[in-house]
């Protein structure tokens, strides 16, 4: 379909560049025609937009309009994107909002010189920087992009793993953040907190498999008196939050829409915290409590008394579910769609068959490998 659509628009672009300089400055005098070739030119990809620009003087000046880059996605490049080329790019983004730099930049292709240069000319009017694998990234790109993005609100760095634990403290300064995804970093406890101070926005938080901080329980209770709208947070494989930490957190975040707590070692259910979560967070949508370990139908049960509008639950690994308390649970949430049982030994394929007969709209995910 889309490349349909991008064989039509080629097609009349070929028309257009045709025409004589007469035509086409009668073309253009018109803020309607304007306006339709954008439009037009709006579905072409960035390579597209570059070999036009070399085609007539009309084209050129439409390819590089700044209208057509407020977003930039230069992942589909990563092989070839170097500074010259992101620096030919510059003059074209003055209105540039969201930049999408992941996987580029790798052996050397994207240095500082030209990671820099192109922040400082337009830093300024972005609010999203995806900069996920880019293993170029070191810690005075850090201090660039905070000295240099202020109104920055989304920041994805993850499996940036490269990046020395002195670089996060940067963070700190674009106050504006609301979405921030640190997973698998080498951040440590001290600059996540100054962040968590420091940015009181925040609403989704990604620390999956952040190794290096120490004491969950600390960043729980940092969340809980700083972050109070955060919606959506990823505690994946965090090393020791205990219940005192996430029953501060729940206390705290009432506003938690998602919540990852999988492979958390160190959560008990029998100190009641899983309980707890379902009475404190009644917006809750998608839960994972993926592993191998204590969950019991107490805890679903709660989870069917108190958040009605869960759509997403991941129990893989619980041994000790039952079939009468996930009935409970499918009856009690009607906005169901996923349930993942996967390796809970009581529920057999026969009660997921049963399950799911009576529940058509819910995928319940069971892996047959066990
Ligand atoms: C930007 O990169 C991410 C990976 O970080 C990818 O998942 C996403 O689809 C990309 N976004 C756009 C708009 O291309
Ligand atoms: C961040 O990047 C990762 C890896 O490419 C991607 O899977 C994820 O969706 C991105 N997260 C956000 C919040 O944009
Ligand atoms: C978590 O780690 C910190 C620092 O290593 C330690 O002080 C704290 O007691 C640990 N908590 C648990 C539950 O192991
Ligand atoms: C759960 O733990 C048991 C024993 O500790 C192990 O045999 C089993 O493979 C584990 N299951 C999963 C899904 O990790």
């Amino acid at each position: 379909m889309l490349s349909a659509v991008r064989f039509k628009t080629l097609a009349v672009l070929r028309q257009l560049v045709l025409l004589s300089p007469f035509q086409t400055a009668a073309i253009n005098s018109s803020p309607h025609n304007r306006h339709l070739i954008q439009l037009i030119l709006s579905h072409l990809t960035l390579a597209d937009l570059c070999r036009l620009a070399q085609s007539c003087k009309l084209l050129h000046q439409h390819c590089c309009d700044p209208l057509q880059y407020t977003q930039l996605s230069l992942q589909p490049y990563w092989a070839r994107l170097s500074d010259a080329s992101l620096g030919h790019l510059q003059s074209r983004c003055t209105l540039l909002q969201r930049l999408n730099l992941s996987w580029t930049g790798n052996r050397g292709a994207l240095t500082l010189t030209g990671f820099s240069s192109f922040m400082k000319a337009r830093g300024l009017s972005l609010v999203c920087l995806e900069l996920s694998c880019c293993h170029f990234l070191n810690e005075p790109c850090l201090e660039v992009i905070s000295q240099s993005c202020p109104r920055l609100q989304e920041l994805n760095l993850s499996s940036c793993d490269r990046l020395h634990p002195q670089a996060f403290t940067h963070i700190s300064k674009l106050i504006h953040l609301r979405r921030l995804v640190l997973y698998r970093t080498k951040i440590e406890q001290t600059a996540l907190l100054s962040i968590l101070t420091f940015c009181p926005e925040m609403r989704h938080l990604n620390l999956g498999s952040c190794l290096r901080i120490e004491d969950y329980d600390v960043v729980a209770s940092m969340l809980a008196t700083r972050c109070r709208s955060l919606c959506s947070l990823d505690l994946w494989r965090c090393r020791n939050l205990t219940d005192r930490g996430l029953a501060e957190l729940v206390a705290g975040c009432r506003m938690l829409e998602e919540l990852d707590l999988g492979w958390c070692p160190t959560l008990q259910s029998s100190t009641g915290c899983f309980q707890q979560l379902a009475r404190s967070v009644p917006r809750l949508r998608k839960l994972f409590l993926t592993a191998n370990r204590t969950v019991c139908d107490s805890d679903i049960e709660e989870l069917a008394n108190c958040c009605p509008l869960l759509q997403h639950l991941d129990i893989l690994g619980t041994r000790l579910i039952s079939a009468v308390s996930l009935k409970k649970l499918l009856q009690a949430c009607p906005r169901l769609v996923l349930l993942d049982v996967s390796f809970c030994s009581q529920i057999d394929t026969r009660v997921v068959q049963e399950l799911s007969s009576l529940f058509p709209n819910v995928a319940i995910k069971k892996s047959f490998t066990q």
